[in-house]
């Protein structure tokens, strides 16, 4: 069995100083290239609808498209800083969350906390946008790699939602809010190596199951937190398409994974853990620790023991709420005597096991059923 060291570059899921070590040297950068490593794969079986459940996928995201530009209320005047100010105060008010005593934040006025609240969110705006460049370019590699016409026909149409999801996060970033941040390291380390997979399977495990599972989760949280009507659509909006693509990644893998050995599937385990690290080590926020001046080492500290050695911030935990239990239905828990369960019990998450896979959860969280509530809300009021 590898070692953690072997999968992650350190025994200590937690190791601070190995977090650290890894930095983003070329900031500057405006083209990343990444050898894709793939065969592109011609099919001359066009019977359409030989898996009905892609082919459902597919009807359904023909009639799902929506247009950035015109479907979002673009003209809603947005004070970041109001907005930044009332979703602390929804949630307890600054700093209510975290013991910061003893910390550089003990000393923050008014104003640093604002600041701060408004850094962040420019961060985490940013790193969606560079997550949905990654979703748009592993998703036109799949159209190349995956054998089957019928994912090749669904996957044509993630291209298109991803790019308008590229594109509505660009324009929110630069109409509305106050600066861009780079692509965190431990993000565009994950996206290389999903892109530099040469098994097509690969790309559907850490793009559709791990990032999108995670970006549903991290969009539904901010989705409910939100107090701007603009980007509570935008995120709406793009939910509808993201429930879509993580259907797609369990119903295309559940396929595929029942044929795989126990070897086979060990690696596909390890990917997912190796992937789950990656995106729990984004979320520390180094770049903006960075900008507000004070200590990452001590704040990232901070971080990884707030709420004890399983890290249980219930905002990091329930960014793994859809991930689990697709994993879970696609058999990556149990093979293998349990290895992910395991591992997963070590990042503090699996208790998510049961919650609601997303293979068929697509159609709660559709167009059609949020213009069905606002009928139904309408009606009440
Ligand atoms: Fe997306
Ligand atoms: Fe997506």
């Amino acid at each position: 069995m590898a070692t953690n060291e072997e999968l992650i570059g350190r025994e200590d899921i937690n190791d601070l100083e190995a977090i650290l070590a890894v930095s983003n040297t070329d900031r500057d950068e405006t083209i990343h290239a990444i050898a894709d490593n793939a065969e592109a794969i011609f099919t001359w079986d066009y019977e359409k609808g030989q898996r009905p459940a892609l082919n459902r996928l597919y009807e359904k995201a023909k009639v799902s498209m929506w247009n950035g530009e015109t479907d979002l209320p673009w003209d809603t005047d947005v004070d970041q800083e109001k907005v930044v100010a009332e979703n602390a105060m929804a949630s307890g008010g600054f700093g209510d969350d975290i013991d910061v005593s003893g910390t550089p934040m003990e000393h923050w006025d008014e104003r640093t906390w604002l600041q701060f609240g408004v850094e962040s969110q420019n961060w985490m705006l940013s790193q969606f946008m560079h997550g949905e460049q990654g979703a748009l370019v592993c998703t036109a590699k799949i159209v190349e790699t995956v054998p089957w016409i019928d994912a090749k026909y669904y996957a044509s149409t993630q291209v298109m939602d991803e790019a308008r999801h590229v594109e509505v996060f660009a324009k929110y970033l630069d109409t509305k809010l106050s600066g861009h941040y780079p692509i965190n390291v431990h993000l565009r380390t994950l996206l290389d190596d999903i892109v530099e997979d040469s098994r097509w399977d690969m790309t559907y495990l850490g793009m559709q199951i791990m990032v999108e599972g995670l970006a549903l989760a991290a969009f539904g949280f901010m989705h409910q937190m939100t107090t701007e009507p603009l980007l509570k659509q935008l995120l709406r909006y793009v939910m509808s398409d993201e429930a879509r693509h993580v259907a797609f990644g369990v119903l295309s893998l559940k396929e595929y994974y029942a044929e795989l050995s126990d070897a086979e599937m060990l690696e596909r385990q390890q990917f997912a853990f190796e992937a789950a690290v990656r995106m729990r080590d984004r979320f520390l926020q180094q770049e903006v620790w960075e900008r507000m001046g004070v200590d990452v080492r001590t704040m990232i500290k901070l971080q990884l023991e707030h709420g004890g050695d399983k890290n249980e911030d219930p905002f990091q935990q329930l960014l793994f709420s859809k991930i689990v239990p697709n994993c879970k239905k696609l058999g990556l828990l149990d093979r293998n005597a349990g290895w992910l369960r395991t591992k997963f019990g070590e990042m503090g998450v699996i208790q998510f096991e049961d919650w609601v896979d997303t293979g068929e959860e697509y159609d709660a969280l559709s167009l059609d059923a949020l213009a069905a509530e606002q009928a139904g809300g309408a009606e009440v009021a």
